[in-house]
């Protein structure tokens, strides 16, 4: 267990909140969020207490999947700021104490970045090889070179008439690639990363790095009967992806990244992976030694049932697949994925008992952005979607799309981001403009907003800031081991764990109850006699008496 006092593990003990920048707050009024935006609402955040943010691209993109398709590594989209703007971002969220992390597109680049353009145009050029292109099959070379299929479900191979070769594509056909292969590629992106770090970057977030490696066999996939992938198993769409991820190459290139990242030491910085699959997979990104990424996102929490039984089996499945030295990850919503209290039918209560959780269990909170105030999602039919994924499935009838988002699989992402709602006035204080935000608002916007909930201490907002705040007060839920509370006289409906501190001769002990039903529930803690009490219903903090009813979907901290 690393020591609380020894800031080389600070990120094992961080929260991290993330801001979609197209959506959080735009400041000059184009309708579209921006980093002075989110600089003006650095206030909020430290009120707030999250301690890492990280943001989702704005590095210079055509904007085809939103920023995930950048064409600059090095430059600033013009709607989100300046090379400027970028620097301050770092420097004021420094000096409020806190840590940011920016989003890494190692995979992939847009097919309008200046390497893919080069290698495009001949079959001879210098850069032809920074991309997977390969002949086609078939008599006439007309079909895709084998059967592989993007993480979308369509073959991922994509024709380019200019040579008359196909390359691959792992998500959209407008983001080819990379050839990880090629040194010179490896390099060049490992300058990226450093590049970004020298800017005082505290970490970063690496989309689909699951995928980095291909087979260099190019041999087909086997079939799988397997229709749908899910964020804990992504084979799918008929197609075990045995050579399109998890290859052996792309866990050593984690090792390597980490060597990179591990220069910097003044602080140390992190890196998080966005990987799919089971968490023993999962596990191995980060090295056998721990000496791979950092962390992952453990996305099985994004279908986790509100039921005792399924929260104590996943906590008992994540601590024994990422035991110390490993540092599991806690994740309830992304700009991919249906969000939070859409999947509570708009439960309050309920969030705020999957929030105590979030911020008491051993591992590090993601929180995305609105999930504070209880942002909600609303269906904007796929034919209307600006998403790129809604725009390719926009044939699929509106009932499918429906059912396959219960399923977690967010066929019009545009759904869960939408911009962010300050208050109840013109555009929910998103924009000051006259032009209309680049998505349209939440049609209750005007209700549920931080204004709303600013002064209200019953308030979602008030429970997420009473956590952070007792999490950053008490040691053992940053930073101790986790039991879980097998106790016979402990109602089946609670799940119960121990947070344990062993610190300099002293153990501290933080005990948490959390009640998944809707009906009361008696608990006794002896030990915590005396002690406070902290209920994620209430307000304040109250002294314990070594029992307590628990209120339908009550959670309890006892200190
Ligand atoms: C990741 C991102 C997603 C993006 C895709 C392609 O899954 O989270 O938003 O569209 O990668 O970069």
């Amino acid at each position: 267990m690393g020591r609380l006092d020894d800031d080389t593990n600070w990120w094992k003990r961080t929260t991290v909140y993330q801001i979609y920048p197209r959506s959080f707050a735009d400041s000059d009024g184009d309708g579209i969020g921006d980093l002075r935006g989110v600089i003006a609402r650095l206030d909020y955040l430290a009120k707030l207490g999250v301690e890492t943010l990280w943001l989702s691209p704005f590095y210079d993109s055509p904007q085809a999947d939103f920023g995930y398709d950048i064409r600059d590594h090095f430059n600033v989209a013009p709607e989100y700021g300046t090379l400027e703007d970028t620097r301050r971002l770092i420097d004021e969220v420094h000096a409020r104490g806190m840590k940011i992390v920016f989003d890494m597109v190692l995979n992939h680049t847009s097919d309008q970045h200046p390497w893919f353009l080069a290698s495009r145009s001949s079959r001879e050029g210098p850069l032809r090889d920074w991309y997977i292109w390969r002949d086609g099959s078939g008599k006439r070379g007309n079909k895709p070179p084998n059967n592989w299929r993007s993480m979308l479900g369509n073959n991922g191979w994509h024709h380019d008439p200019v040579t008359g070769q196909w390359y691959w594509a792992s998500f959209l056909p407008f983001q080819p690639d990379l050839n990880y292969r090629n040194p010179e590629v490896k390099h060049a992106m490992l300058e990226v990363v450093r590049h970004w770090l020298r800017q005082g970057v505290d970490g970063l977030r690496l989309d689909i790095f699951n995928a980095i490696f291909k087979d260099a066999s190019f041999a087909n996939n086997p079939w799988s009967l397997r229709p749908i992938p899910s964020a804990d198993n992504p084979h799918g769409f008929f197609q075990r992806n045995a050579h399109t991820i998890d290859h052996p190459d792309t866990l050593e290139f984690a090792r390597e990244l980490r060597l990179v990242v591990d220069d910097f030491r003044d602080p140390p910085r992190f890196l998080v992976g966005e990987v799919f699959g089971d968490p023993v997979t999962l596990r191995r990104y980060c090295g056998d030694k721990a000496d791979g990424l950092h962390m992952v996102f453990l996305f099985k929490t994004l279908s986790l049932r509100f039921a005792s039984r399924s929260v104590r089996s996943l906590i008992t499945e994540i601590e024994a697949a990422f035991p110390e030295p490993f540092t599991p990850t806690y994740v309830f919503g992304n700009h991919d994925r249906p969000r939070l209290l859409h999947r509570l039918a708009g439960q309050t209560r309920k969030a705020k008992l999957f929030a105590t959780l979030q911020l008491t269990v051993r591992g590090v909170p993601f929180i995305y952005y609105g999930e504070e105030i209880g942002m909600e999602h609303y269906e904007i039919p796929l034919v209307h979607g600006l998403d790129p994924v809604a725009v390719r499935h926009r044939h699929i009838p509106q009932w499918l799309a429906r059912r396959m988002s219960h399923l977690g699989m967010l066929l019009n992402r545009d759904e869960c981001r939408s911009p962010m709602q300050w208050h109840g006035g013109t555009h929910a204080g998103f924009t000051a403009g006259v032009v209309k935000p680049w998505l349209s608002l939440h049609p209750r916007a005007s209700e549920v907003n931080v204004a709303a909930q600013e002064g209200d201490p019953e308030s979602l907002l008030q429970c997420y800031r009473g956590l952070l705040s007792l999490r950053r007060r008490v040691p053992a839920l940053r930073g101790g081991a986790l039991e879980l509370i097998e106790d016979a006289a402990l109602p089946e409906q609670v799940v119960a764990y121990r947070r344990v501190l062993a610190q300099n001769g002293t153990r501290q002990v933080a005990s948490v109850y959390l009640n998944f039903a809707s009906r009361p529930a008696d608990i006794a803690a002896p030990g915590h006699v005396g002690g406070a009490l902290f209920s994620n219903l209430r307000a304040d903090t109250t002294p314990f008496s070594g029992k307590h009813v628990l209120l339908p979907y009550e959670g309890v901290v006892l200190v």
